[in-house]
């Protein structure tokens, strides 16, 4: 994507540095813009280093060839205001367009987005609140500010988004809301099944997919629940999913049971324990104990359930983790479960659990879908639109 990064006079412009090295870092051509005030604080020629483009600074012209307003603004396919000074909002909230941040931004017409960085009184003032309310109205896709210490030493609500944050807004703002209206249920992560408060059967998955998958959704405009096993890494989850934390195969049960209410879509991605203790003790088991032989009971399966409850009213997508014939086994569980598309992939030593990408198999109606050498990202986004197919289809 060609992305302009706006900077204006703050702080927090050193922080834009780290903005533009993620993005050139993801693939996207970017050139920066900034206000006379933000090179007082960042030479311009760091940001031209790190975008390996010339960067504007005048309106009426830089040295190095540096593209004018009007063709950068139609060059951009996304404009990135970070940091956002007060100073700043104002003239853009009133069009008083006189530097090159204030020019481009009038003169593009696509998604934009907006990191304001300033003292929390100037934040919290009712000229700023004002500004941001037409911004908002204009379109703008405000990120942060977040509290925290402010460089005057004050603390409160100013500090600009962190640059990770700001680049994930950026993908939210572009990406299609085609899931807007739609509710999806996402499991992820193991569960835990415990013999005594100390001890516990459960497997290595993190629940990276089911994550994957939830935070695509919650990007495209669903109404996302994430019913998370205690493995999960919650940092990790758009903060758009509402996330119901789960202990035991049985929790999830419940709690998936609840949030299907109203709900489009199942994708069943956590790791569940096929058994569990059938007593747990109150108390820690000492030694000479733990031997004994354990009863286990089966734990139910819970996206089989809700197969069976909903009957082909709602979407039911399963996962198949498999170290050999993972294709095979999706088939078999897809028709078993009575599921409408099963995710297949390998697992085993170095693969699998805990990766960032894996070789999966989308295993539906039609037939099967190999989706080679993916990131589970990618995989959770060709899922994801899968599902976007066959919701608007019905
Ligand atoms: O039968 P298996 O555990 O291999 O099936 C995996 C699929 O079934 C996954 O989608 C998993 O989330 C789901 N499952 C479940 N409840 C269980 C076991 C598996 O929902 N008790």
């Amino acid at each position: 994507m060609r992305v302009v990064v706006a900077v204006s006079g703050g702080i927090a412009a050193y922080k834009a540095c780290d903005v533009v090295s993620r993005l050139v870092k993801g693939g996207h051509e970017v050139r920066v813009v900034m206000t006379p005030a933000a090179a007082q604080f960042v030479a311009p020629l760091t940001f031209r280093a790190l975008s390996g483009q010339s960067v504007s600074v005048n309106v009426d012209g830089d040295e190095g060839g540096a593209i004018g307003h009007v063709a950068l603004a139609r060059w951009a396919e996304a404009l990135v205001i970070a940091p956002a000074t007060a100073s700043l909002m104002a003239r853009l909230a009133t069009g008083d367009a006189r530097d090159m941040v204030t020019l481009v931004y009038m003169g593009f017409r696509g998604p934009v987005v907006m990191a304001p960085a300033m003292e929390p009184e100037m934040w919290s003032h009712p000229r700023t609140i004002a500004n941001r309310i037409v911004l908002e109205q204009d379109g703008v896709w405000l990120v942060g500010p977040e509290e925290g210490r402010m460089a005057s030493g004050y603390i409160g609500v100013g500090r600009m988004a962190e640059p990770e944050t700001i680049v994930e807004a950026l993908q939210d703002a572009v990406s299609p809301h085609d899931l807007a209206g739609r509710t999806l249920v996402v499991t992820a992560g193991a569960t835990w099944e415990h013999f005594d408060p100390v001890r516990l059967l459960t497997n290595p998955s993190t629940g990276m997919m089911g994550v994957a998958v939830a935070n695509q959704a919650a990007r495209r405009g669903a109404r996302t629940v994430l019913v998370a096993g205690p493995s999960v890494t919650l940092d990790t989850v758009h903060p758009h999913v509402e996330i119901r934390p789960v202990v035991s195969a049985l929790d999830m049960l419940t709690e998936v049971r609840s949030a299907m209410h109203g709900a489009d879509v199942l994708v069943g991605a956590a790791a569940v324990s096929d058994f569990r203790p059938e007593q747990v003790a109150e108390f820690k088991v000492h030694k000479p104990d733990i031997a004994r032989d354990w009863a286990m009971a089966p734990n139910p399966d819970i996206i089989r359930t809700m197969a069976t409850e909903y009957g082909g009213q709602k979407l039911m997508i399963g996962f198949a983790a498999e170290t050999e014939n993972p294709v095979e086994q999706a088939q078999k569980k897809r028709r078993e479960k009575g599921l409408d598309a099963v995710l297949a992939n390998l697992v085993g030593p170095g693969r699998g659990f805990g990766h960032g990408s894996h070789q999966a198999w989308l295993v539906t109606g039609e037939g099967v879908e190999e989706l080679a050498g993916q990131t589970k990202a990618e995989t959770a986004q060709r899922l994801v639109d899968w599902i976007s197919e066959r919701l608007r289809g019905r």
